[in-house]
């Protein structure tokens, strides 16, 4: 874990391999990264009988507020890097672009209109304090069962293949490894008041499966087999509400 987490992403050099190389079109990050797409475009609809405020924690370049544009009725993201919403600017993110420092984020929330709370490729990295600002941040949005939703991504679900990395491969210190289990995230929404409602996997298979020549198949079982199979898929959206 970078005990930096919040820091790395004040430099511009990591703001732009992040945007241009982890999420270049045909990366392993931008195949999951349209299958979640798929997916938040038919649950928003159907878990809302109106649209609702999104709120996106740790948005940096505001990747979920571009899943759902046009399904929300107003899309704000926080985030602590300028660099970051810099760049989501320039990408044609929609909706309102909050910078905000660590821990002040405050949801602006809509009276009368549900909300959806989303925090993606944020808490494996960080540590428990920064899940807690997440938590505590989705609470102020998300003040009892009626008010709407939070979902959280796990891109390193510990019950998945990508844990066979940690057994059997040579972790290299320059790289982070990080897993959370299912354990650790059921334990972070319970300390918070919050009941899991269901959790969605969107790849069974890790990155270096994803190489050439297997990109193909691994596509194909994914696309088949990632979502019946999501609770040992590597990557993880958890759906959770207020108790
Ligand atoms: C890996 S990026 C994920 C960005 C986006 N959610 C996505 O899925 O593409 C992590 C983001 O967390 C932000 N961040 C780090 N510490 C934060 C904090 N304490 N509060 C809010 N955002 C933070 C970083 O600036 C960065 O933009």
């Amino acid at each position: 874990m970078a005990s930096n987490y919040t820091e790395v992403f004040q430099d511009p050099t990591a703001v732009e391999k992040y945007a241009e190389r982890t999420y270049a079109p045909g990366t392993f990050s931008s195949i999951v990264s349209g299958r979640q797409t798929g997916w938040l475009r038919g649950f928003v609809p159907s878990a809302f009988q109106t649209p609702p405020v999104h709120h996106d924690f740790a948005c940096g370049t505001g990747r979920v507020s571009r899943m759902l544009a046009g399904l929300v009725a107003a899309s704000h993201g926080y985030d602590t890097s300028e660099a970051m919403l810099a760049k989501g600017r320039e990408l044609g993110t929609p909706g309102h672009a909050h910078l905000v420092g660590p821990g002040s984020a405050i949801p602006q929330t809509v009276p009368g209109r549900p909300a959806l709370v989303t925090a993606f490729r944020f808490v494996l990295n960080v540590d428990a304090g920064l899940r807690d600002q997440l938590m505590d941040f989705a609470s102020m949005a998300l003040p009892d069962a009626d008010a709407g939703f939070l979902l959280v991504e796990n891109h390193g679900n510990a019950s998945s293949l990508r844990h066979l990395r940690k057994t059997f491969g040579r972790l290299d210190t320059s790289t982070w490894f990080q897993e959370l289990s299912h354990q650790e995230m059921t334990d972070l929404f319970d300390r918070h008041g919050y009941e899991l409602a269901g959790m969605q996997g969107f790849t069974l298979f890790t990155q270096g499966c994803y190489r050439k020549p297997w990109t193909g198949a691994a596509k194909a079982v994914d696309g088949a087999l990632a979502s019946p199979f999501s609770k040992w898929a590597t990557d993880v959206v958890y759906i959770a509400r207020r108790r």
